[in-house]
């Protein structure tokens, strides 16, 4: 997960102002995961309809929005700490300041108390109304962060010419998360699940690749769940056969409805990527009980087994909550073991942070199976399990030393004279070539000639 994207770095170039015109400039700071990342995009989007161009710097822009996630307390002193790096853009050249995203819906009209230079808040399902929002603006100070109804809500639908020039796209085709994760505050502040319509998908990731994207991953915080007209592993089928769409990944996936016929895709359709993310949360059955995942260890391992059956050599990523409430040391020992067993290729590890509305944070304290870890306990989990990783992940790498694999570029690398891209497993891969030899969107064939600790490097082969 991202802490900031801006999308004013140039990752969306702005088309050229018409002559004469004065255009405005818009400053985005994303937080959070994808979902994010993709509204992010489609406010710039809609903004350059409302002649504003994206800017990297806040202190050129008329416009700072903060979309913003409220996953883990952590994510939410970072957006406090943002805002008041920004107000002295407003106090010195009048920038207008709009919380969207995670933290505003959670919040709402308190943020406009808690910070009085927040000019408007607004909840995910009004991103498609940004620019008729900063009307508004102008004449008050306002939190609009109502559900939509599910059968009126409209996905804001991306804009292609926006993603020319690069080699891969996210395409939101849900919204929202029927589950009841204890720990989980997503459903409160995304609401009920939509599918998007299969149509509609489809058609965006053609539009994406008539102008040159040729990966697509498909977001939802369940597409396990997606029914827009088929099922998800149908809806992966119509993407993989469009013409140009050489690559297709998604994310995220729960455990628990993780269908046979999904397992099956990943055998039968060559173009969806041998990369799976499958959050397990805890290796430990009573915590995953406490969690309200709907799943055992046992089951996990058993649908891992039918991935790796159906692709061998699939790279599989998940999360840890580490110090959930009444995790004992030996619950933790089963989350370790659970990782050395599944030599999982990454995982993303937390902390449990109690959040507003959840399930567990209720019952916090209440009982002895709900007793708080205290802080510097899960730390020291944490470490060990991430240290545990850093050694798997980096054995994982090494074994690709002086394999011939395949890299989708996607843009120029750090060091002059240098690209990089992916491989299909999602390993980052650092490439000793020029633009001329791998350009953005090409599928170059790369040698491995070192692996680092998250990444590889390698040079045409
Ligand atoms: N929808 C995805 C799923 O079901 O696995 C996860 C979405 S959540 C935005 C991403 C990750 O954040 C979760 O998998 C979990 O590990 C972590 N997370 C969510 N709530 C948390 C909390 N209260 N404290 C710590 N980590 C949390
Ligand atoms: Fe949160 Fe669970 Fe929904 Fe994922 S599936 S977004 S963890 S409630
Ligand atoms: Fe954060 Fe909201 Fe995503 S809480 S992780 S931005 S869905």
């Amino acid at each position: 997960m991202s802490d900031l994207v801006s999308l004013g770095r140039g990752t969306t170039a702005a088309p050229a102002a018409p002559r004469g015109a004065a255009r405005r400039k818009v400053f985005v700071h994303t937080f959070g995961c994808q979902m994010n990342d993709a509204d992010s995009q489609r406010m710039v989007e809609l903004l350059r309809r409302s002649d504003y161009a994206p800017t990297a710097h806040p202190e050129d822009a008329d416009l700072i929005l903060l979309n913003t996630c409220a996953v883990r307390e952590k994510a939410e002193q970072k957006l406090l700490s943002a805002l008041g790096r920004y107000r002295e853009h407003k106090a010195r050249r009048g920038a207008v300041i709009a919380v969207g995203g995670c933290v505003a819906q959670a919040e709402k009209e308190r943020l406009l108390t808690r910070v009085p230079y927040v000019d408007f808040v607004f909840g995910p399902d009004h991103v498609a109304e940004l620019p008729a929002l900063l009307e508004r603006a102008g004449r008050e100070r306002f939190a609009e962060t109502g559900w939509m109804d599910p059968e009126e809500y409209l996905f804001p639908r991306a804009d292609a010419e926006a993603a020319r020039g690069r080699a891969t796209a996210f395409v939101t085709v849900m919204k929202g998360c029927d589950n009841v994760c204890s720990f989980c505050i997503v459903p409160h502040t995304r609401g009920r699940e939509v599918s998007r319509p299969a149509d509609e998908v489809v058609a965006e990731c053609a539009a994406l690749a008539a102008v040159g994207v040729r990966e697509v991953t498909l977001i939802g915080q369940n597409v396990n769940s997606y029914r827009g007209g088929c099922d998800f592993a149908g809806l992966l089928r119509r993407v993989a056969a469009l013409p140009g769409i050489a690559r297709v990944r998604f994310t995220t996936s729960h455990p628990h409805d993780l269908s046979g016929a999904l397992v099956e895709a990943f055998a039968a359709e060559p173009g969806l990527m041998p990369h799976f993310h499958l959050p397990v949360q805890s290796g430990s059955d009573p915590v995953l009980a406490r969690m309200r995942r709907d799943y055992t260890v046992e089951e996990y391992r058993e649908r891992l087994d039918r991935l790796r059956q159906a692709r061998p050599g699939i790279a599989v990523t998940t999360d840890f909550i580490v110090g959930f409430p009444g995790e004992t040391e030996e619950d933790f020992e089963r989350s370790l073991r659970l990782l050395e067993e599944a030599r999982f290729d990454n995982s993303f590890s937390f902390v449990y942070s109690p959040r507003p509305h959840t399930g567990a944070a209720r019952r916090l304290g209440s009982a002895p199976e709900w007793r708080e870890v205290p802080r510097e306990v899960a730390v020291a989990r944490l470490e060990r399990l991430q240290a545990a990783q850093r050694r798997i992940s980096a054995e994982g790498l090494a074994a690709q030393l002086g394999r011939v694999v395949e890299v989708l570029v996607e843009g120029p690398g750090e060091e002059p004279g240098s690209r990089v891209g992916r491989t299909p497993w999602n390993h980052l891969v650092h490439l000793a070539a020029g633009e001329a030899e791998a350009p953005a969107g090409a599928r170059v064939r790369v040698r491995v000639t070192r692996a680092g600790g998250s990444s590889l490097s390698g040079e045409p082969a």
